[in-house]
């Protein structure tokens, strides 16, 4: 993979959903293609594709798949990388029937990962679309795919402006530490938090990078410290344990992550273990950035108390990489994410800029 190639991260082609198979990486690079909603929620909740605007751009495709799943043919398809042909649409399919069919794939994909803003907003920005949509149900199909195709553009879109905007932040020759994959496969193809260390090393400065390892499911040591290996960058895997180590020795000289939710005032819902770099990197004054497009902004959410937080099963720490690493009986208890409050966060780095405390002007 060249320096400038992105990760295809997803794809709608021929009817179906193709994603990397991310539980696999970095031993396996295998590609899964989705033709229903039924295995759509299955790859989403066992985390084959995960990251919140990668999630969005599932949601949205996944309300085409649904059409697909319910009226294409053996061999048909009627949404394709390159356009729409609806040549084979049966013609007595009514328009409430298909809003019928969109809003039921909505409903069973939403709630999947509750903590990922961007699912539900990209599935809402399509029923919108739906709901303008009554001339003909070619229009509704052809509106429908335009909306998941431009979320997807503009994701690729707003990485790159937000990676150019955190860049500036950035100087040659500093180390810098990240939790979970905020990069190509956890978005459309770039990265929010990796995408400002990528457009800082596009910008021809020396960029270490410290992968925390990230618990449970090791989402920083074999997908983000792929992904750099991918580009060219130098990465040093952590232990979660080591960060407190890391932050006070000065090994590295700023923390950069992504954001599955960020409410109005700020606060960040990330990655499980997120809360604890924040405040070590309080405690060595070392700043502390949240990178993330304005999808992930709920503006509907004030504070991060209400922000709702996914509980992954125990199953997940019972065992590492398929040997049981807790006794028999023990108890496990896995939430998925935690809030960071604002006060904690230097700032948020969006595709319109960069926005420092007291983040008054995040929304709008
Ligand atoms: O459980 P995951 O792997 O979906 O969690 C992902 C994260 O926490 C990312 O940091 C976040 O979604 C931002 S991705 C650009």
């Amino acid at each position: 993979m060249t320096k400038d190639m992105v990760v295809p991260t997803i794809r709608f082609v021929a009817g179906a959903i193709e994603i990397i198979d991310q539980t696999l990486l970095p031993s396996q690079y295998r590609i899964i293609s989705i033709k229903t909603i039924d295995e759509l929620g299955d790859v989403i909740f066992r985390l084959a594709i995960r990251g919140a605007p990668a999630l969005g751009l599932a949601g949205a495709y996944g309300l085409l798949l649904a059409v697909e799943e319910k009226w294409a043919g053996e061999g048909m398809h009627f949404f394709d990388e390159g356009g729409v042909d609806l040549s084979s649409f049966p013609r007595d399919v009514t328009l409430p029937e298909v809003r019928e069919v969109v809003s039921r794939a909505a409903d069973s994909i939403a709630g999947t990962r509750p903590t990922a803003v961007n699912l539900v907003w990209a599935i809402e920005r399509l029923k919108r679309v739906a709901a303008r949509q009554w001339a003909s149900t070619e229009a509704l199909l052809t509106a429908l795919y335009r909306e998941a195709r431009l979320i997807h553009q503009e994701d690729l879109e707003m990485c790159r402006r937000l990676g150019r905007h955190g860049a500036v932040l950035l100087k040659d020759g500093e180390a810098v530490l990240t939790h979970c994959n905020a990069g190509g496969l956890a978005t459309s193809g770039y990265g929010t938090a990796l995408g400002v260390i990528f457009a800082a090393v596009e910008a021809g400065k020396r960029i270490q990078v410290f992968a925390d390892e990230t618990r449970p499911l090791l989402q920083g040591a074999r997908l983000t410290a792929w992904e750099c290996l991918q580009r060219g960058i130098a990465v040093t895997v952590v232990c979660e344990g080591a960060a407190g180590y890391v932050l006070s020795k000065g090994l590295v000289s700023a923390v950069i992550v992504g954001a599955d939710r960020i409410a109005a005032n700020g606060d960040t819902a990330n990655k499980i273990g997120t809360l604890n770099l924040a405040v070590i990197a309080s405690r060595y004054g070392v700043p502390f950035y949240v990178a993330a497009p304005s999808s992930t902004i709920d503006p509907a959410i004030v504070t991060g108390e209400r922000i709702p937080i996914e509980m992954r099963p125990g199953s997940e720490l019972r065992q590492c990489l398929g040997i049981d690493s807790t006794p028999p009986g023990a108890g496990a208890f896995n939430p998925a994410f935690d809030v960071t409050p604002n006060e904690l966060i230097s700032a948020i780095i969006t595709e319109k800029g960069v926005f420092y405390r007291p983040f008054d002007d995040l929304i709008g």
